[in-house]
């Protein structure tokens, strides 16, 4: 039976609870919640050394060409990098990489060689110059077409121009499987594994009697 797509979902209780309570004015600030957390990789050309810097304002902004954006306080050591060579790698951690992830956070490659201490392999990237993180199990090498210093931050907007995974996570039918990465949420300063899968694209609308997608 095909379901009337005009007619939404139920609410379930949790919605249903929020509804009934009163809600508080916030100041305003930066709320989105859950984000992902990266790594992101860039020097390694014209003069700078490989660098890793953590960050969670991060988003997908175009599929055709496949864009994403950055946003890097100028203060920051890979700031710079970026924004002179025009190049960095988003490299997409697993549960594994948390803490290294975090730490990568906290302390500045003015400082420390990050790559060395916390024991994480670069390789060369396929079309940018600097270098991957081997043991992350998506890497997105993305080249700047604009900054943009909004406030606070630069938003780097950038083309995706390659992107490497992990053979184990593609299928023998050429599938990515990405749920078997292990991939880290951050929200509200916690990181999180990924829980319960509750659907997929479309689910609301999916025809009785198909069979559930995997
Ligand atoms: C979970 C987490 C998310 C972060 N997100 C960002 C971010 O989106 N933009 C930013 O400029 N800094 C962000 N930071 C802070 C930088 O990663 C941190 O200042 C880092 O030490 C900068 O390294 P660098 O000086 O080697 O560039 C984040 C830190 C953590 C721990």
């Amino acid at each position: 039976m095909t379901p009337d797509r005009r007619r939404p979902p139920k609410h379930g209780k949790r919605a249903e609870a929020g509804a009934r309570g009163a809600k508080k004015n916030w100041k305003p600030g930066n709320m989105l919640s859950p984000v992902p957390v990266v790594l992101v990789s860039c020097g390694g050309s014209r003069g700078w050394k490989p660098n890793l810097i953590t960050i969670a304002w991060i988003g997908s902004v175009c599929s055709d060409p496949p864009m994403l954006s950055i946003a890097v306080r100028p203060e920051r050591y890979s700031h710079d990098i970026i924004k002179t060579t025009g190049e960095f790698v988003v490299n997409i951690p697993s549960v594994d990489q948390a803490r290294t992830t975090d730490w990568c956070g906290v302390v500045s490659g003015r400082d420390v060689d990050k790559f060395g201490a916390a024991g994480l392999t670069p390789a060369p990237a396929r079309k940018v110059g600097c270098p991957i993180v081997v043991e992350c199990p998506l890497n997105i090498e993305c080249r700047t077409r604009k900054s943009l210093l909004l406030g606070s931050h630069t938003l780097f907007l950038a083309e995706v121009v390659s992107v490497q995974v992990n053979s184990g996570l593609v299928d023998t039918r050429g599938r990515l499987n990405l749920q078997k990465a292990g991939l880290i949420a951050f929200a509200h300063g916690h990181y999180y594994a990924l829980g319960r899968h509750i659907g997929h694209f479309g689910f609301s609308v999916r025809k009785a009697g198909k069979p559930k997608r995997r």
